[in-house]
């Protein structure tokens, strides 16, 4: 397992190769800083295909909240700042509206230094309320994608789309996105949002982020419509296992051009 420095110097390095001010590769760098930039630059960069990449935060078995909805601690401390380092460095981040409900999240950066990402509610039939926290006017872009015509709050950009059998296709959500200028997305949840980009082959990388403690009975962090009866046929994606310090991370590559875009510093 690779451990981690993301001292004050890799996380400027990785906020200007956000910004196209500098590359992620070349630099006197420690080992343990160098893996910080193994796992963070393939989301800093934006000179590779634009990146779609999702994140879990789970217990040791899986579980995302308790049977009565318990969701706010599953992630230790640094699990946590590593959310928010993931936030920073995209353009927007995703969730379906069931997160949104539940978790009233604001999505912004509060652990780390870096700017606030566009916010994006996934919310076919319109049931976000207007006063939720993540359409707040913060200055950061706000977006509700849905099928329905409901009004939403000056500033917060709707996107509508046609549902298929209450479905959007998320090619179209992407498509809508990169039109508004939206290039590296996060998909932070729920674990149904996280499926439907998996299943359409659309997510690059995924970060699970696994905290020790053990839940017993509760929602998994992944469940797909789309899973194999052999384990042969299970996703074996290319990983790589980080120590964050009280999480571990596993960095899935799943998509070969996410893969491909991260090896030149995986050596
Ligand atoms: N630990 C973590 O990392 C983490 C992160 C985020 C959330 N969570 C937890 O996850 C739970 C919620 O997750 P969830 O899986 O139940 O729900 P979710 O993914 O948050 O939301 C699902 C809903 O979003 C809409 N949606 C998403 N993709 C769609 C698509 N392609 N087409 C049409 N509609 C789409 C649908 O809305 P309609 O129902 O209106 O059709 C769908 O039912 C909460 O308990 C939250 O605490 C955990």
């Amino acid at each position: 397992m690779q451990k981690l420095n993301v001292s004050d110097k890799v996380w400027q390095r990785l906020l200007d190769v956000r910004s196209e001010k500098a590359c992620a590769c070349c630099g006197d760098f420690s080992e343990s800083e160098q893996e910080a930039l193994n796992l963070y630059s393939p989301i800093a960069r934006r000179d590779n295909q634009q990146l779609i990449i999702g994140q879990i935060g789970q217990s040791l078995d899986g579980r995302v909240a308790t049977v009565s909805g318990d969701s706010g601690e599953v992630s230790g401390p640094d699990g946590i700042v590593h959310l928010h380092r993931i936030r920073a460095l995209v353009d927007g981040v995703i969730i379906g509206v069931k997160t949104a409900l539940h978790d009233s999240p604001r999505l912004t950066v509060r652990h780390c230094e870096g700017p606030n990402p566009a916010r994006i509610v996934i919310d076919p039939n319109g049931r976000l309320p207007n006063d939720s926290p993540v359409l707040a006017d913060d200055g950061t872009r706000r977006f509700v994608i849905q099928a329905v015509e409901t009004t939403r709050p000056g500033g917060v950009e709707v996107i509508r789309l046609e549902a298929h059998d209450g479905q959007f296709s998320p090619n179209e959500i992407v498509e809508a996105l990169r039109s508004k200028g939206m290039g590296n997305l996060l998909v932070e949840g729920g674990s149904y949002t996280i499926a439907k980009f998996i299943e359409s082959e659309l997510l690059g990388r995924i970060h699970i982020s696994i905290a020790p403690l053990l839940i017993g009975k509760g929602p998994s962090g992944l469940t797909m419509s789309n899973h194999p009866q052999k384990l042969i046929n299970a996703i074996r994606p290319d990983t790589v296992s980080y120590s964050l310090g009280s999480d571990v991370v596993f960095d899935c590559g799943l998509l070969p051009e996410a893969i491909d875009a991260s090896k030149p510093l995986h050596g």
